[in-house]
């Protein structure tokens, strides 16, 4: 099949290429002059595993191209739209380049055309721009939602969970059905508007959990439990299951912030007060102001001290620091006289660029270490798992405590070496 594939982020770029290389010819069209120059050098603007052997084996096959604007006329039979809908300041969706590509899309085609949305736009935002765009045209529409996670993307496009497709279209629904031929998964068809919602109530669903789990884990530090034990104990309930439920800093990412928000506004919008997600929003802020509150008490103050934050990123396994927890941590410590120093193995310069100027980038974990009082460790990298904590310790200066803010070193080991430990829920 000939595909446009527009936007070539998370999203865009792996679809893009799971599709060329899957035996479709696809051109994606990237708008950014710097994304789209790597591009064409055959090198992938976002770290994903797989995707830079993939880029480079659709680019030599030339099942993929790039250019910077949509084709005239788009000379495909589907056109997946995966542009950025980010927040704006109030939280709400900007839609801004979800409308200039539906209108470009529109302008551009004389022919049939199934426009597949894969970006997340609030419920009702399909009808609407089908409305106001698509009436009287032969372009179809799709809602088919992704659930891809970073660093997983690839591997979670060939073996996703389910694939929902939300369309009025039974013929643009088959067509797009057809897209995953050969993946192993339930499909599910609904109208645009479901599909849409469950995107969103995915993610909120999945955000609740995490801050039910840091609810408890909280509790847990007040009654004297261990969070860790409590998550395996009800995550053996098939009712629940075991994943989602490891407590810490809180949820951060360029997905579960952003939609918890805007799900919250859409649904006010909507004339329906949904207090079950605010709270999860409102809960998720409070762990990073906690963990800094924590610290604060176990050096007796911040103060004249030396700190070192260890992860910036969102999550392992990833350069993304969109709305990682280590950041408003970052900003709170240097609200206080503290000297801070930080390190993450690959997000440190998309971090320089967001971090109070006062804050010291450290090259590696050592030197970051080297004479603080107090660790905090914000993102659960493997390299700090095999870090040397004998020699961080024999380098650190008194009180030497750790807080472990992803429960992610083993208490017993680092309590040996003479550190004081505090973890979240421990
Ligand atoms: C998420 C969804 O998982 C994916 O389906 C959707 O398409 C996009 O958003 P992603 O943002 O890549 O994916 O990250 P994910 O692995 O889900 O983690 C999100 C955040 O939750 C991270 O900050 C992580 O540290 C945190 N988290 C996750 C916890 O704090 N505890 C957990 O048990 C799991």
């Amino acid at each position: 099949m000939n595909i446009t594939v527009i936007g070539a982020g998370y999203v865009g770029l792996v679809a893009a290429c799971c599709l060329a290389d899957s035996g479709n010819r696809v051109v994606c069209v990237e708008a950014d002059d710097d994304k789209l120059a790597l591009l064409g050098q055959g090198k992938a603007p976002i770290r994903e595993e797989g995707i830079d052997q993939m880029l480079d084996r659709c680019l030599q096959k030339g099942s993929l191209s790039f250019q910077q604007r949509i084709p005239r006329p788009v000379a495909s039979e589907l056109a997946v739209v995966a542009v950025g809908t980010p927040s704006l300041p109030d939280g709400a969706t900007d839609l801004s380049s979800i409308h200039q590509v539906v209108r470009g899309l529109r302008d551009s085609t004389d022919g049939k055309l199934t426009l597949l949305m894969k970006s997340t736009v609030p419920p009702g935002t399909g009808l609407r721009l089908m409305r106001r765009y698509l009436d009287g045209t032969d372009i179809s529409y799709v809602s088919n939602p992704e659930f891809l996670r970073e660093g997983q993307a690839v591997k979670d496009w060939y073996h996703p969970s389910r694939i929902v497709i939300g369309t009025n279209d039974a013929e643009a629904g088959d067509m797009v059905s057809g897209l995953y031929e050969g993946i192993d998964a339930p499909k599910l068809v609904t109208s645009i508007t479901s599909a849409e919602t469950i995107k969103y109530a995915a993610n909120a669903f999945l955000a609740t959990k995490i801050s039910f789990i840091n609810e408890i884990a909280n509790l847990c530090e007040a009654v004297g439990a261990r969070v860790d034990d409590v998550s395996r104990g009800i995550g053996l309930d098939p009712r629940i299951g075991p994943d989602f439920l490891n407590a810490g800093l809180g949820y951060g990412g360029s997905c579960f912030p952003k939609d918890t928000r805007a799900l919250n506004l859409s649904a006010l919008s909507n004339g329906y007060d949904f207090r079950l997600l605010k709270s999860t929003i409102e809960v998720n802020g409070k762990q990073a102001i906690m963990a800094v509150r924590k610290m604060n008490s176990l050096l007796n103050g911040l103060d004249g001290r030396d700190i070192a934050l260890l992860g910036l990123s969102f999550k392992p396994d990833t350069d993304d620091i969109r709305e990682s927890p280590a950041l408003n941590i970052a900003s709170l410590l240097c609200e206080h006289d503290v000297k801070l120093r930080v390190y993450d193995p690959v997000a440190m310069a998309n971090a320089r660029q967001l971090l109070p100027e006062e804050v010291i980038m450290a090259p590696d974990l050592y030197t970051a270490t080297e004479g603080a009082q107090g660790v905090i460790l914000a993102t659960e990298w493997s390299e700090f798992f095999k870090a040397d904590w004998a020699r961080i310790r024999k380098s650190m200066s008194a009180p030497c405590v750790i807080l472990d803010g992803r429960n992610a070193l083993s208490q017993e080991k680092i309590e040996a070496l003479g550190f004081r430990y505090a973890g979240t829920g421990r």
